[in-house]
């Protein structure tokens, strides 16, 4: 399976979606993370410490592709929209992180307007760094774009710091000593599930 992790806007948690969606694939089967953002985020998170799959320059894909049964693509920023076909069509499926905040659902929105123009059905939205009670923030964006009728995971991903110190450490969230890592490793491994269902 081939996962290519996008959106129009940063930090909305791509690179963390890449690394944790490659970190519950590769407990399946051996899984490689290819890092397509020029300012190489997920190949400093793995150098800083060390992640249990293998993180490769995108430019190396070819050589190294054929020996993993799944692959996570981490991109940059804003893709043009000929940038957005080319990544669609290279995957199986791409998950278009968004943080439930006006300014990054409205980025979103546009993604999702330029990929129903070219008519495909191999994206879905996941709802990330999502606050904690009493902000309604995730709720009121899940039934956004519920009522949109848009392509939403079951599971979001809630807002820890576990996962700050996480890319921190050059680690998995779930590695990470702090009383929440395993509520923030859930999350992710149902969102993997998902994906594999
Ligand atoms: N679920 C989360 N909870 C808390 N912080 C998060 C979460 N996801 C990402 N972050 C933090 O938000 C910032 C941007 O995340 P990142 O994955 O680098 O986004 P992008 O790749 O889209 O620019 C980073 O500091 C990261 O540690
Ligand atoms: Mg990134």
């Amino acid at each position: 399976m081939i996962i290519t992790v996008a959106s129009f806007k940063g930090g909305v948690g791509k690179t963390t979606t890449a690394v944790h969606l490659s970190a519950y694939l590769h407990t399946k089967a051996p899984t490689l993370l290819i890092d397509g953002d020029p300012n190489r985020s997920a190949t400093s998170w793995a150098k800083r410490g060390s992640l249990p799959f293998k993180v490769i320059d995108e430019k190396q894909s070819a050589r190294y592709a054929r020996d993993f049964e799944h692959i996570v693509i981490d991109t940059q920023a804003r893709p043009q929209q000929e940038d957005l076909e080319a990544l669609v069509g290279g995957c199986d499926l791409l998950v278009i992180p968004s943080t439930p905040d006006a300014l990054a659902l409205d980025a979103m929105m546009l993604t999702v307007a330029e990929l129903q123009k070219l008519n495909t059905q191999n994206y879905r939205i996941l709802l990330t760094v999502i606050p904690p009670k009493p902000s309604k923030d995730g709720r009121e964006a899940r039934e956004m774009l519920a009522g949109a009728e848009l392509p939403l995971f079951n599971g979001e991903i809630r807002r820890f710091v576990a996962f700050q110190k996480a890319a921190l450490a050059g680690v998995s969230v779930s590695e990470v000593s702090d009383p929440k890592s395993g509520m923030a490793w859930l999350d992710y491994k149902k969102i993997g599930k998902e994906i594999l269902s």
